[in-house]
């Protein structure tokens, strides 16, 4: 074990962070859950104070992938560089489904995958998250990458959420392929076992149809696990909605990895096998393409273990103001999103959608117990910016009836802009009527990234959808399964 090892958490494409940062051979265990190419956009919701949904959704991702520049040119990388099996496979796919979406997300999983295979150890283990939409591709994939013989498991994850369906058997299960690097593989299914049941050790009492040991109570689980998904008030649940279950990853990571061996997870959402990873003393790396999810995760660990929190890094997201400006030149949305992360906010509605209100973000407290929540309202501004903002910002606050304004702009503000800034006065909260908070502040890129922070009141109970405090080891709980 190395001791200068830190957990990492990347910003950004995880086909690049791959290329870029990832050793060959040095991970003990790939937990991937990528978009399934099912049609659908997800959203992070956001929960209200009062714990329901809010209408506000941000897309967190678009899960479309369509033919373009970018599936052509993983196709030749793929056809021109990769072993004959894959270059052969993926030829034949694409006679077969043609320039369509499916092909661009086959492509596009298909180079990664590669990826996956160089820096998995020779002793490693992968295990591929998808739905029927696209396993049996994927499988292909998987086969012509891990080959055949490393094939273990094609594990079916069942869940009751949701409708029935009329027209056909109701779709209740994803697919989740298990594959090893080598034919040497850790695999401790002992540490999920699971009891008989109690027919099977009747059963195995009576002399005649003794097939159990005695002392044997459990066994190891099948192929089909069934655990329930989150339902919407579940305490583990943050918003992201293809968050997966703990319980989930807890089996994977245990029986495929020993305490101190490394796990990936290169589309790691909310951060879900990240959490479990840290909570059963793996290190980890999580990648994600959006500022939604890191900060999500950021948010989930601290939460979730406290001082208790193994050191990690955060890699990709500005560090300088230098940085900060080629973020926001290259994706404002981003920008935004990773500056309202700077004060632990949350963002305030679907920019990509809705028309734009004024509001970026906003933070919700309570400074008295009178179970009103009070809040702030959040403006970013990563391009030029005027008086006239601030004078929009403190007429929208007063809209919304908000205590407090944060104006965070990634240049400095001007004169007239402080002044006026500075007359919208002091919040004063009544429970604490010696203290005040200016009404309207004015926070630069750089005063935030030096550590400053937004003035406002201790929070007395939480706001928003905290993660569960965890402790770290084992969870008793997430263990229990039904049996099939
Ligand atoms: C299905 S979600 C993962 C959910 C996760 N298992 C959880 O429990 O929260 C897929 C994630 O992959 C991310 N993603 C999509 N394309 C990516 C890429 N090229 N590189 C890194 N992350 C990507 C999305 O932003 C999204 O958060």
């Amino acid at each position: 074990m190395n001791n200068t090892w830190k957990n990492k958490l990347y910003f950004g494409d995880n086909l690049a962070i791959m290329n870029e940062h990832i050793p060959d051979e040095s991970v003990d265990l790939i937990y991937l859950d990528p978009p399934f190419n099912s049609k659908a956009t997800y959203n992070v919701l956001f929960g209200e104070v009062n714990g329901t949904q809010s209408a506000a959704q941000i897309t967190a991702f678009e899960d479309t992938w369509h033919w373009g520049m970018e599936s052509e040119e993983a196709y030749r990388e793929l056809v021109t560089k990769e072993s004959g099996k894959l270059a052969e496979l993926i030829q034949a796919m694409r006679s077969f489904l043609g320039q369509n979406d499916m092909m661009a997300y086959l492509v596009m999983m298909a180079i990664r995958l590669v990826k996956m295979h160089r820096i998995l150890k020779s002793t490693g283990s992968i295990y591929l998250h998808c739905d029927p939409t696209a396993s049996h591709y994927l499988k292909l994939v998987m086969d012509a990458v891990f080959g055949m013989v490393n094939f273990q498991n094609e594990i079916i994850w069942h869940y009751q959420t949701g409708g029935a369906s009329k027209i056909r058997f109701s779709r209740k299960h994803d697919v989740i392929l298990f594959y090893t690097k080598s034919q040497t593989w850790k695999f401790h299914g002992e540490r999920i076992a699971i009891p008989h049941t109690e027919k099977a050790l009747a059963r195995a009492q009576n002399p005649k149809g003794a097939r159990i040991a005695i002392d044997d109570t459990t066994k190891n689980p099948n192929d089909v696990l069934i655990i329930q998904q989150m339902n919407p008030m579940a305490k583990e649940r943050l918003g992201y909605q293809t968050q997966k279950p703990e319980a989930l990853l807890e089996r994977i990571i245990k029986a495929s990895s020993n305490e101190g061996d490394i796990i990936m997870d290169p589309f790691c959402g909310c951060g879900t096998s990240v959490s479990v990873a840290e909570r059963l003393n793996r290190k980890w790396i999580g990648i994600d393409i959006t500022f939604l999810a890191i900060n999500l995760i950021n948010l989930r660990l601290s939460e979730a273990f406290g001082k208790e929190l193994s050191e990690y890094e955060v890699i990709g997201d500005p560090k300088d103001l230098h940085g900060a400006e080629a973020l926001a030149e290259q994706d404002k949305y981003q920008f935004e999103w990773w500056a309202l992360g700077l004060v632990e906010a949350r963002p305030a509605h679907d920019k990509k959608k809705g028309a734009d209100s004024g509001i970026d973000g906003y933070i919700n407290f309570f400074d008295d117990n009178s179970g009103k929540a009070k809040s702030i309202i959040i403006s970013v501004k990563g391009g030029h910016v005027t008086v006239s903002q601030v004078r929009d910002l403190k007429g929208v606050l007063e809209r919304e009836k908000a205590v407090i304004g944060a104006f965070i702009t990634l240049q400095k503000p001007t004169k007239p802009m402080k002044e006026e800034a500075a007359a919208a006065g002091f919040y004063i909260p009544e429970y604490y009527p010696d203290k005040h908070y200016p009404k309207l502040q004015i926070l630069t890129i750089e005063e935030l990234l030096k550590g400053k922070k937004l003035d406002y009141p201790p929070m007395a109970p939480a706001t928003f959808k905290k993660a569960q405090r965890k402790q770290k080891g084992e969870d008793p709980e997430q263990l229990q399964l039904e049996d099939c």
